[in-house]
């Protein structure tokens, strides 16, 4: 892990930024279903921070290309984190081949990987839900993969000024 790993991207920011970017996703209950377990996942920030911003940024980004007629092709996202923010741009945009993450921090490029590029079972996820250490839980549900992206997809576990 980095030094950014240790000040900045620790396992406490990383539930933040989780909850934060993909709690709908991860914590989501079925209409209807029981809490597995009868585990309750607090998600506490989900009524006052949905993961309803990085939609918004992507559709601003849409109406922007769309008010200049902008075809975009590639995209590069900067300090890209765990990559919410990159997936809703890629279903706002119909032509998008290339897609960059840019991201100092090598514990958040791995759950962008995790997230974006495989449909792998997703390991524990630590939860903002007291305060010292994060508590982990199994998440519920995982957001599908971005389509192709071992092809269109490069996740760079870099600062922008390095990269
Ligand atoms: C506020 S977050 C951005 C979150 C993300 N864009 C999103 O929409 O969810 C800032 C991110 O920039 C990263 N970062 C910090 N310094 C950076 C640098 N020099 N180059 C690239 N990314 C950097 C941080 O690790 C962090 O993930």
């Amino acid at each position: 892990m980095s030094s950014l790993d240790e000040d900045y991207a620790t396992p406490e920011r990383l539930a933040i930024y989780l909850e934060i970017g993909w709690s709908d996703f991860l914590f989501e209950t079925p209409d209807g279903a029981e809490a597995s377990g009868g585990l309750p996942y607090p998600n506490p920030r989900r009524d006052r921070v949905p993961p309803s911003f990085p939609l918004g940024v992507a559709m601003l980004a849409r109406s922007w290309a769309m008010e200049i007629s902008f075809e975009a092709r590639s995209l590069c996202d900067v300090g890209g984190a765990v990559g919410r923010t990159i997936f809703e741009i890629e279903r706002q945009f119909s032509g998008l081949e290339h897609l960059v993450l840019v991201e100092p921090s090598e514990r958040f490029c791995e759950w962008a990987r995790r997230l974006l590029s495989s449909d792998c079972k997703l390991p524990e996820v630590p939860l903002v839900d007291r305060v010292g250490s994060p508590r982990w839980v199994a998440p519920r549900t995982r957001p599908p993969p971005i389509p192709r992206a071992k092809e269109r997809l490069t996740i760079v576990n870099e600062t922008l000024e390095r990269y």
